[in-house]
C-alpha cells in the first residue's frame, strides 16, 4: 500500500491488517504509552484546504505519537491566496523533504491528483475529498464498531441522513460490506440518497422508525449544507421531526445498540442531545480511536510496520 485514497477496492485482508495494527496503538491513543519511534526522522505534512476539527487534529497527534515531525500548513495564510496551484505548493513542500501528505479538499479527486504527481517515495492519505471518500473515517468507524460489537458477521447497521453528500457514508458502506457485515441499511429521504444506492449492497429505508427496528449500530449523519449548492432544504425542525434520533426512536433499535456520529454534530437537527450524550453514545470514543487508526495508516505507509501490505 503506497497511498490511502479510498476504501473502495481495498481487500478485506488489508482492512483487517489496518484494524489489527490500530489495535496495537490503542494504548498510545489513550496515553498509556507516550510515543513510539516508528516514524522518527520522517516529516508528515497536513494540507487541509477545507475546515476540520477532528481529522486534522487527530492526524497531527497520531504523527507526533509516531515520533514524526509534523507541518500543518495554514492554507488560508499560505501562498495559495496569491494564486499558487496545489501541485506547486506540494512541490515546494517536497523540496523541504516532506515524506507524507495528508490532504483534505472540497473537490473530489484532489488527493488522487497529488498522489499521481508525487515521486515514488512520497505517500498521500486522503483526509476527505468532496463527497467522494474519507477512508480513515470509514476505518475508525468500523474499528469502533469492532471494539463494541466484535462479531461483525452478526450485525445490522443503520446509516441515517444525508448519504447523498456524505463521503463518510460511502467509505463506511465500503468498509462494512467488505468486512462482511450482513445487513447495512441506509435511512433517508429519496432526495438525500444517491441514484442506485442499492448497488452499493445496502437496504434502503425512507421511514426512520421502520429502518431502526432491531439494529445493533446507528450511525447518524449531518445535513451537509456546504455541498448542497442552494438546493431546497427542509427546515431543521422538519428534518428533526422525520429523521432526528430521539430517545423514543433509539428504543426501536436493540437495547444494547450503539450510537455513532462522525462529527461535527448538529444537535436538535439530526440528533437529540439526550441521545448524543447518553449511555449508548460512542461518539467521543470514535474520536480517540481515530488516533489509533491514523497512527496505523501512517505507520503502514511509512514502512514502520505492516511491511507485508
Ligand atoms: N469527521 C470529520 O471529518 O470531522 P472534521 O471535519 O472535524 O475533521
Amino acid at each position: 500500500l503506497r497511498h490511502l485514497l479510498s476504501i473502495e477496492g481495498l481487500p478485506k485482508k488489508i482492512l483487517n491488517q489496518i484494524l489489527d495494527t490500530a489495535e496495537s496503538f490503542v494504548g498510545v491513543a489513550e496515553r498509556e504509552v507516550k510515543k513510539v519511534p516508528l516514524l522518527r526522522g520522517k516529516t508528515v505534512c497536513n494540507l487541509f484546504f477545507e475546515n476540520s476539527t477532528r481529522t486534522r487534529t487527530t492526524f497531527e497527534i497520531a504523527a507526533k505519537r509516531l515520533s514524526a515531525d509534523v507541518i500543518s500548513l495554514n492554507v488560508s495564510t499560505s501562498s495559495q491566496s496569491k494564486g499558487e496551484t496545489i501541485l506547486d505548493t506540494v512541490d515546494n513542500l517536497i523540496a523541504m523533504h516532506a515524506d507524507m501528505f495528508v490532504v483534505r479538499h472540497a473537490q473530489s479527486g484532489a488527493a488522487h491528483l497529488i498522489a499521481k504527481h508525487v515521486p515514488p517515495h512520497i505517500h498521500v492519505i486522503n483526509a476527505g475529498d468532496g463527497r467522494h471518500s474519507h477512508p480513515t473515517q470509514g476505518l475508525l468507524d468500523v474499528f469502533t464498531i469492532r471494539k463494541y460489537k466484535p462479531e461483525l458477521h452478526n450485525l445490522r447497521v443503520a446509516i441515517v441522513g444525508d448519504v447523498l453528500h456524505s463521503r463518510v457514508a460511502r467509505s463506511e458502506i465500503h468498509a462494512l460490506t467488505t468486512l462482511g457485515v450482513p445487513e447495512v441499511r441506509v435511512i433517508a429521504p429519496k432526495t438525500l440518497l444517491p441514484a442506485q444506492v442499492e448497488k452499493l449492497g445496502v437496504h434502503v429505508y425512507h421511514d426512520m422508525d421502520e429502518g431502526l427496528k432491531d439494529v445493533d449500530v446507528i450511525m447518524m449523519l449531518r445535513l451537509q449544507n456546504e455541498r448542497m449548492n442552494g438546493a431546497m432544504l427542509p427546515s431543521s425542525e422538519e428534518y428533526f421531526k422525520t429523521y432526528g434520533l430521539t430517545p423514543e426512536r433509539l428504543a426501536l433499535a436493540k437495547p444494547d445498540a450503539i450510537v455513532m456520529h462522525p462529527g461535527p454534530m448538529n444537535r436538535g437537527v439530526e440528533i437529540d442531545s439526550t441521545v448524543a450524550d447518553g449511555k449508548q453514545s460512542v461518539i467521543l470514543p470514535q474520536v480517540t480511536y481515530g488516533i489509533a487508526i491514523r497512527m496505523a495508516v501512517m505507520a503502514i505507509l511509512g514502512g514502520g510496520t505492516g511491511a507485508a501490505l
